[in-house]
């Protein structure tokens, strides 16, 4: 699908088109949807179960284009959180390596690349609980990702090494009397070094090897010694940085994303949308998207072939998952919500995001409110995406480093990026606005709703929802919070 897309997206250096133009192009789609039609024949894998999908609130659409953010709105927005009191520990003394290492933990991660970046830094942990030699840990190829990218492929292999040198140690290969031990030997069911007679309480050194497939979720979060819990976090804020390659592109497209034309040579500021909106998300959401009946069918069609009828959340209506806020916002309503927070048609809008279910359409709503929009391939050369492209874990990679180094990160549903940037950008003390589902589901069910009560709304809604650190609760994730676990109060 992203393909199929791909030739819609500007690109970054041939943008200088009259703003009025460009204007006028953008909303095309939205009032004349018709004359795209001809791109459904071309697309019919596409277009059939959904035709060229009309906004569907109209009025906020409508109040949305012709407000004008007070300036000092824009201000509050734009401007970085204050201190709250809370910094990285330095204190805590870990203990040091063990004599001799108790044997190797090996590891196999499955998942994307946020699940897999948590698998990490667990898997450091417990190999600092049990003494043993942490095996640089195995990515699995994701099912529907479908990257075979390695470790050393994403992450720098030598400061993951070096920056961990005085906690545990780390091998990139087993020794030879282990090298049996590889993904393939665990993929097949007959295994020739097999034990047959292990005891049943067998003391950690009895084991040369403990191999762990699927490793996700293995860790608790809580009751866990101060010191594991800040490995875990100096494992995943600090020791896991990306490869050189991946960083001077996210170095390229936040430089671009800074400059402007507009203020000659200004640094601009930019937000960044984590958009998922993709098809599995639709159809799983059980939620009605406004496609009409051919995209109903479709998403139920999908639901049977994926789920087979054990999507719980059918037996709701549309109307109760959304005043439940259960259902993922469409790029139209993520595009109401940043209007009525205060962003405006000058704002610098990144978008990361892998593919949305529509496609190009349904995404120019949102680009009709927000002209500026980029994402990796408006914003980077073919040349400069070689090395990344149609690899889902880099290109995941590329996305997760501009949104760390902007200054507002949005996410149009809560899930793993959502979660990991959360906490990431929780131990910088960087503003991420958490979207109240609940509240928007409810207004947006609201057909006769103005736009200044619906500005109102959202505006009181997401006061506190900006970044103000939130303790973790008993079985939330370090990750996602990392106070107080793995913050110091000031
Ligand atoms: C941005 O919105 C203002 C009205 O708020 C309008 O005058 C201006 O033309 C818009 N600019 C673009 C590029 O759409
Ligand atoms: C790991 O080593 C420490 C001392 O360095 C010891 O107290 C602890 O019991 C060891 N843990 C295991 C599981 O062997
Ligand atoms: C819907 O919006 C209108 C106009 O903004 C408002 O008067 C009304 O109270 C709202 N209805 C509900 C159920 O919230």
């Amino acid at each position: 699908m992203m393909m199929k897309v791909s030739q819609h997206h500007r690109s970054y250096y041939s943008q200088k088109s009259p703003t009025l133009i460009s204007l006028f192009v953008l909303l095309l789609p939205i009032f004349f949807p018709h004359l795209f039609s001809p791109l459904a024949r071309s697309y019919p894998s596409l277009f059939s179960e959904w035709n060229a999908p009309k906004p569907r609130h109209m009025r906020l659409l409508q109040g949305a284009l012709q407000w004008q953010t007070p300036f000092r709105q824009q201000l509050e927005l734009w401007s970085p959180l204050p201190h709250q009191g809370w910094k990285l520990c330095h204190d805590t003394k870990s203990t040091p390596l063990p004599e001799k290492s108790q044997g190797y933990i090996q590891v196999f991660l499955d998942g994307g690349l946020n699940q897999q970046r948590m698998g990490i830094c667990d898997a450091v942990a417990v190999a600092k609980i049990l003494n043993a030699t942490l095996v640089i840990p195995h990515l699995e190829v994701n099912t529907v990702w479908q990257d075979s990218s390695s470790f050393s492929e994403v992450f720098d292999l030598d400061h993951f090494i070096s920056s961990l040198r005085d906690e545990i140690s780390i091998v990139t290969e087993l020794p030879v009397e282990y090298s049996w031990s590889t993904r393939e030997y665990y993929g097949t069911g007959i295994r020739e070094t097999r034990i047959k007679t292990a005891p049943v309480h067998a003391s950690a050194d009895w084991y040369g090897i403990a191999a762990i497939s699927p490793f996700s979720h293995r860790l608790a979060f809580d009751n866990l010694p101060k010191t594991i819990q800040q490995l875990r976090c100096k494992v995943n804020f600090e020791a896991l940085l990306f490869v050189p390659h991946i960083r001077e592109l996210g170095d390229t497209l936040v430089s671009r994303l800074r400059s402007s034309v507009e203020f000659s040579g200004q640094r601009e500021k930019y937000v960044v949308l984590h958009l998922r909106f993709d098809k599995d998300m639709a159809a799983h959401s059980a939620c009605d998207f406004g496609g009409g009946r051919a995209e109903k069918l479709a998403l139920a069609k999908y639901r049977q072939v994926i789920w087979q009828g054990r999507v719980m959340k059918t037996q709701f209506s549309d109307e109760e998952l959304r005043n439940q806020g259960r259902c993922p916002l469409t790029p139209e309503e993520i595009g109401l919500l940043l209007a009525a927070l205060g962003f405006t048609n000058n704002t610098r809008l990144y978008l990361a995001s892998h593919k949305v279910y529509g496609g190009e359409a349904r995404i120019s709503t949102l680009r009709t409110l927000f002209p500026r929009i980029e994402d990796k391939r408006s914003l980077a050369t073919a040349d400069e995406r070689g090395k990344v492209e149609g690899k889902a874990s880099l290109l995941a990679a590329v996305d997760y480093y501009v949104s760390m180094h902007s200054d507002i990160f949005i996410s149009a549903s809560p899930g793993n990026m959502h979660n990991a940037m959360l906490g990431h950008r929780a131990y910088q003390n960087l503003k991420t606005i958490r979207p109240n589902m609940a509240l928007l589901g409810q207004l947006f069910l609201n057909k006769s709703i103005s736009w200044l009560d619906f500005q109102n709304a959202v505006v009181a809604g997401h006061k506190n929802r900006q970044g103000q650190i939130r303790v973790r609760k008993e079985k939330q994730s370090i990750y996602t919070y990392p106070v107080p676990d793995c913050m110091c109060q000031t």
